[in-house]
């Protein structure tokens, strides 16, 4: 969405549902006030005249780094040229010794973080006692709630082992990276919701699947996966219909029709096996949202057992 277009904060006010606040309010412990949400969620846009980012000096090897781990992680590699020089002199280096907390659950918070190396863990008091939500590894952000949703630290972050992180500030954050950050996610959560299998994760993992997707777009008749091809991708269907067809022997049989919220791809994934079926678009267009097979791995591995019993049941 365009900066213009973007609701003011009292228009968002009425347009927010009640579920989206509550979705919100699950995974940043915020307590569910329009105010909080849409202040900060739709607030600086105004600012962009004035803003200056901060320049952090680098040696053209600490530059090398970041650039590998920017190109990583999924908020920050889609950016342009301008942009993506903008956050590389606005981020500073973090080293970090095992042990240390980055950032306390509950407090305010001003900077987020992309992990180079290491691995840190994110926990949160769950009835009086920590448990470990999340371990973040190279590549990842965390940190970004706060930023996003202008909320306290939903959870407390210490490094696991010794780590290398790089940290970039609220407001330059606001003006190159949250808009397509929180519009990406606030588009494929709703669609993911309606996804079967993915009906019973929690809101923050949801999210992280929603930074993951990549939109592709497909004409009438086309193969968006052949069968004995090796696979690579999974896919989500966002919008228009296809079919899956197999071919055993001389005989070929329709054997899927799939339409917005459904998937496919997964069982070259999950058994490491070629494609046991094409799958072919129905109507004159349609969008999928592919997800890499590292992604598929590491985000819907736990749900293998629920996308192996669904394809129990295929013909
Ligand atoms: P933030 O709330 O700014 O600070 C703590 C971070 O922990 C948070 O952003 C997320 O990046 C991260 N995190 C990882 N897993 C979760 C989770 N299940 N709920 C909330 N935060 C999480
Ligand atoms: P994959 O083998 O990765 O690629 C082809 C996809 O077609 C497959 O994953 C399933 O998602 C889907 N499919 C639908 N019906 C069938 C079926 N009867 N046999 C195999 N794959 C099917």
């Amino acid at each position: 969405m365009a900066e213009t277009e973007k609701p003011r904060p009292e228009d968002s006010e009425e347009e927010e549902s009640d579920d989206e606040l509550d979705e919100i309010a699950e995974f940043t412990n915020k307590s569910r006030t329009r105010q909080s949400v849409s202040a900060e969620a739709y607030g600086a846009w105004n600012q962009k005249k004035e803003f200056t980012p901060p320049v952090f000096e680098k040696s053209s090897e600490q530059s090398d780094r970041l650039k590998a781990t920017l190109g990583h992680s999924f908020m920050f590699n889609e950016l342009d040229e301008k942009d993506m020089q903008t956050i590389l002199h606005a981020m500073k280096e973090v080293v970090l010794e095992a042990g240390t907390e980055v950032i306390k659950e509950g407090e305010d918070g001003d900077y987020l973080f992309v992990i180079e190396k290491g691995q840190l863990d994110c926990i949160k008091k769950i009835e009086n006692q920590d448990k470990v939500v999340k371990t973040c590894s190279a590549g990842d952000v965390f940190g970004e709630l706060a930023l996003l949703y202008n909320c306290p630290r939903a959870a407390t972050v210490k490094a696991k082992e010794a780590s290398v992180c790089w940290q970039l500030d609220r407001e330059t954050f606001n003006h190159i990276v949250k808009t397509a950050a929180v519009n990406r996610r606030e588009r494929y959560d709703a669609l993911l919701k309606t996804v079967d299998v993915l009906k019973d994760i929690g809101a923050y993992e949801r999210s992280q699947i929603a930074d993951a997707l990549k939109p592709e777009t497909f004409q009438k008749g086309d193969c968006v996966i052949r069968q004995d091809d090796p696979g690579d991708k999974f896919y989500i269907v966002e919008d228009g219909t296809l079919y899956a067809e197999k071919k055993v022997g001389s005989e070929t049989n329709r054997v899927m029709d799939y339409k917005s919220g459904s998937f496919f791809g997964e069982l070259a994934l999950l058994r490491n096996q070629p494609r046991a079926a094409s799958v072919y678009v129905e109507s004159s267009s349609c969008k999928v949202l592919s997800m890499s097979r590292a992604s598929f791995i590491k985000m819907l591995g736990p749900l293998q057992e629920l996308l192996l019993k669904q394809a129990g049941s295929y013909a």
